[in-house]
Order: C-alpha cells, then structure tokens, then sequence
C-alpha cells in the first residue's frame, strides 16, 4: 500500500544557484519541487548593486527550463560600500527580498563581505525602516576561534550586538547548527527567525571525519556533534513558527569538493524533500513538515504560502537518486544521506 502526504508547495529559504553552467545544471533540481527560493548573491564578483541583482534574476529565468514554475527572491551581498539608498530602492521596486551579511572570510566567496559592523549601521537601520530583513551567516572569522565554536561566539560578539544597535531589525540567522543558535532564535521574538539545512539534520561531524574524510559532507558552517544536531532535529519539527526550511543546497564541481583544499557545501537540492520526510517521519512529526517547508518561511518573509500543492509517496521500494548530477560546469555530488529513502515526489 502507498502512504500518501500532501503539503503546499514548499519554498527554499537559502540556495546558491551560482551562473552560467552550472546555474543551468542545477536549476531545475530545485524548480522542479521548490516555488521560490531566496537565491544567495556570492557569485564572483558578487551581487552587490541592485542592478546586478536584476541581472542576475535575468539570468535565472533565462535558465529556467520551459514549464518549469519557479521566482527566485533575489537577495543583495551586504558590503562596507553598500548605499542604503540603492537598498531601499530595489526593495520599493521588488527586485530584492532579503540583504545577505557574509562576514569578511567567513566562506565561499566571502571575502568583500563586511569587517567593521559599524561601516553598515546605517544601511541596516534602513532596512529596519522598510521592513526588509538581513539574512545572517552567522560565524565569527577570527583565527584564534576554534571552527566549531564560530557560530556560538558570533551570536555574543556581533548578531546579538547588531540586533541591539539596530531595533526593529528582522533577521534570519542562517543555517543553525547548533543548540546555541535555535535558544538565541527561540527567545529572539517575532523579529528573528531561523532557517535550518537537511544535511545538518542527518550529519554531525562524525559523518566528516570518521573512517576517512568525506569532502561531500563538508560545509560551512560546519556539522557540530551529536547532541547540537538532535537540538536541530527536536527545531525542525516542532512546528514552531520561528524555523524553516533553508537547504543551502551549495554546489562545487567534483574536482573542488575532492581535493587537498575542498569547497564547502553540500548539494541537496535533488532529494531534499524524500530526506526530510523521512526525518520527520523518523520524529514522528509528519503532520509538521509542512509548516517547516512550506508555512513558517512564507510567514516570517509577509508572503503568501503557495497555492499549488506537492504530494509525497511512501513505498516499500527505496526512491532511486542519481549519484551526481552532469552539468556544463562539471559532476556535481549529489547528498548521500547514508540512508534508504522511501518518500518520494509524485511527477
Ligand atoms: C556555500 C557556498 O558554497 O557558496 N557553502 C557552504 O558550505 N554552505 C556558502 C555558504 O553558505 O556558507
Ligand atoms: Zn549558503
């Protein structure tokens, strides 16, 4: 018998569709089951002005297979030198959904990302003006900080400084992985919210390290232990109204992820949404999925959830991914959750 699970179409509040060949390649890896993504701007060089974000957009649906249904919500690369003037123009225009904050360093493309917080002060009390929320990787670059604890050190030194500095402030702290991160959002208030990946759902750094490096499982920031990543888990599927859904399905050629100096990010895209059914069928928290992948997003950006809706099927006989997807820019891995998968989405 096949179990059946019906949810509004889900949306993807973190994705990096990067350009030209490799933005064909995956594109349709997440249009095909995603309505809208909020689309991360660290291209190279990065989308900083609002014209660079309309052309990128452009170049997005340029990309998009023919009737392929898909909106990025293009998103601004928050540097020393951003105007807030261009900020809140392409805001008034609805050209840009979010402002993305990479500290200097911090990761990919990174390195025109903002040093000195107090050079953005005045583009962040803008966007608390309009309403247009700051979208926050959320680690500390300083090299003394021991990685695992750059994400906990960044909410004392800087998220949780910016917040004060800058009241009315509505900020996403991106892809949490740790206990620390869900606390700080859970007791944020209606102003904060927290976006949360699959991988981090299923991996802790064992998976990384244990019997050999897996460059696949390496991203930033980085999987934590155990007990960080079961705090994720009991977040994810609490249904509460400050977390949702943001895959940073990240994608690197093979030849970047394998190698003496590999990339960082995970790409998951293609079967995101058969491994969180199972996760959340594993936490007994089917009935919660939807507000994760397709509510609480929409809410906390003052969007409408989507009108269209995506079944998922259970059946005994695993779903079958392809190990990597071929794009023009080269393989690229696709997330082995390390797990059969039952779940899949009906065509
Ligand atoms: C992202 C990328 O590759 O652009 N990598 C990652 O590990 N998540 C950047 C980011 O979101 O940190
Ligand atoms: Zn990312």
């Amino acid at each position: 018998m096949t179990t059946t699970l019906t949810l509004r179409r889900p949306d993807d509040w973190h994705l990096h569709l990067r350009d030209g060949a490799m933005l064909e390649g995956v594109l349709p890896e997440s249009a095909r089951h995603f309505a809208r993504a909020i689309i991360m701007p660290n291209l190279v060089p990065p989308v900083v002005t609002a014209r660079d974000a309309a052309a990128y957009r452009d170049r997005i649906l340029a990309a998009l297979p023919a009737g392929m249904d898909f909106t990025p919500l293009m998103t601004l690369y928050l540097t020393e030198e951003t105007d807030p003037a261009d900020v809140a123009a392409a805001h008034a225009a609805g050209l840009v959904t979010a402002v993305k904050l990479y500290p200097a360093g911090a990761t990919t493309n990174s390195a025109s990302g903002v040093r000195d917080f107090d050079k953005v002060q005045g583009v962040l009390d803008r966007m608390a003006e309009i309403g247009l929320p700051l979208c926050v990787h959320g680690e500390v670059t300083d090299a003394e900080i021991d990685i695992f604890d750059r994400e906990a050190v960044f909410i004392d030194r800087v998220l949780d400084p910016i917040r004060r500095a800058t009241p009315g402030l509505r900020v996403v702290m991106e892809h949490i992985t740790t206990r620390d991160g869900i606390d700080y959002v859970r007791q944020g208030g209606p102003d904060i919210g927290g976006t949360i990946t699959t991988h981090h759902l299923v991996i802790n750094r064992n998976h990384i390290l244990v019997g050999g490096i897996k460059p696949h499982y390496y991203c930033l920031p980085v999987a934590k232990r155990e007990e960080h990543r079961l705090a994720l888990r009991a977040a994810a599927t609490s249904g509460e109204a400050s977390f949702f859904l943001g895959t940073d399905s990240a994608p690197h050629p093979d030849d970047a992820k394998e190698s003496a100096c590999g990339c960082a990010g995970c790409f998951t895209a293609t079967n995101t949404l058969s491994i969180l059914a199972r996760v959340f069928e594993e936490e007994g928290a089917l009935d919660r999925l939807e507000a994760f992948a397709s509510l609480n997003g929409p809410a906390f950006y003052r969007l409408p959830p989507n009108d269209g809706t995506i079944t998922l099927e259970k059946d005994a006989a695993p779903v079958a991914y392809p190990a990597r997807i071929e794009t023009g820019a080269g393989p690229v891995t696709v997330f082995d959750p390390g797990m059969p998968l039952h779940w899949r989405v009906r065509p």
